[in-house]
């Protein structure tokens, strides 16, 4: 089923000393969702922000915030994500034992639920789950960070995933190293959902750059 191309920049990349206006800035450039990456340097080797920023940040733009939770454990705070104004909660098939759990909590407070897996983690941890949520969001890089290269083995993992999710009503993320010639890969193997950090904030052209990922994975979009 052929799905929008959805392009999502990742707040991770943006000036902290100013989210507020770089929010408003990519919702001005055209981006469709904004990403934003929750760590706790426990799961990952970074700290960044938790659901008192969500909560500033949500009167800046009404579009969807797509809430990277990189937390173990996660279910103690999905609570307080999902009332700080979060619109999609993904969570880490990796964070627990508990990941049905952790999804129909999710849904249980009326937000979209996604699932995230590491590079090395393979598309079969969600094969019991694929009901349960909304979004799979396969890992690019190992996550932590910005700016890191696109892991190309992801290509065939996109495609696998995609075959799984078949005709469900599900979109299909990437997160880490998306630029125009990734977002192409991505997209040719089924992915949708384009999060990208360094290559939307880099050089300040917002919308250029928002422009040409969109129409790199619209060009070689396998729905
Ligand atoms: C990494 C984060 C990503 C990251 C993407 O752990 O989940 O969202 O910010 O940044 P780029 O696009 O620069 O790789
Ligand atoms: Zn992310």
């Amino acid at each position: 089923m052929a799905r929008d191309i959805i392009i999502a920049p990742s707040i991770l990349s943006a000036d902290f000393a100013r989210l507020g206006e770089e929010v408003r800035a990519i919702d001005a450039a055209g981006c469709d969702w904004v990403h934003v990456d929750v760590m706790d340097g426990h799961f990952v080797p970074n700290i960044t922000i938790g659901p008192n920023v969500v909560a500033a940040l949500r009167p800046h733009t009404s579009k969807v915030f797509d809430v990277h939770l990189m937390i173990a454990p996660a279910d103690p705070y999905i609570e307080a994500f999902a009332k700080a104004g979060s619109d999609i909660i993904t969570v880490h098939a990796e964070a627990g034992p508990h990941l049905d759990r952790s999804l129909q909590l999710i849904r249980s407070l009326g937000k979209r639920a996604g699932v995230s897996l590491n590079p090395s983690t393979p598309e079969s941890a969600i094969a019991y789950v694929l009901d349960r949520i909304d979004l799979v969001l396969v890992m690019t890089v190992n996550p932590g960070f910005g700016g890191q290269s696109f892991i190309a083995a992801m290509a065939e993992k996109i495609a696998c995933v995609k075959a799984m999710i078949g005709n469900r009503n599900i979109d299909l993320e990437i997160d880490g190293g998306a630029t125009p010639e990734t977002a192409k890969i991505a997209a040719a193997a089924g992915a949708n959902v384009l999060v990208a950090g360094s290559a939307v904030f880099a050089n300040g052209k917002y919308a250029e750059n928002i422009a040409a990922i969109r129409r790199a994975a619209a060009a070689s979009y396998k729905g």
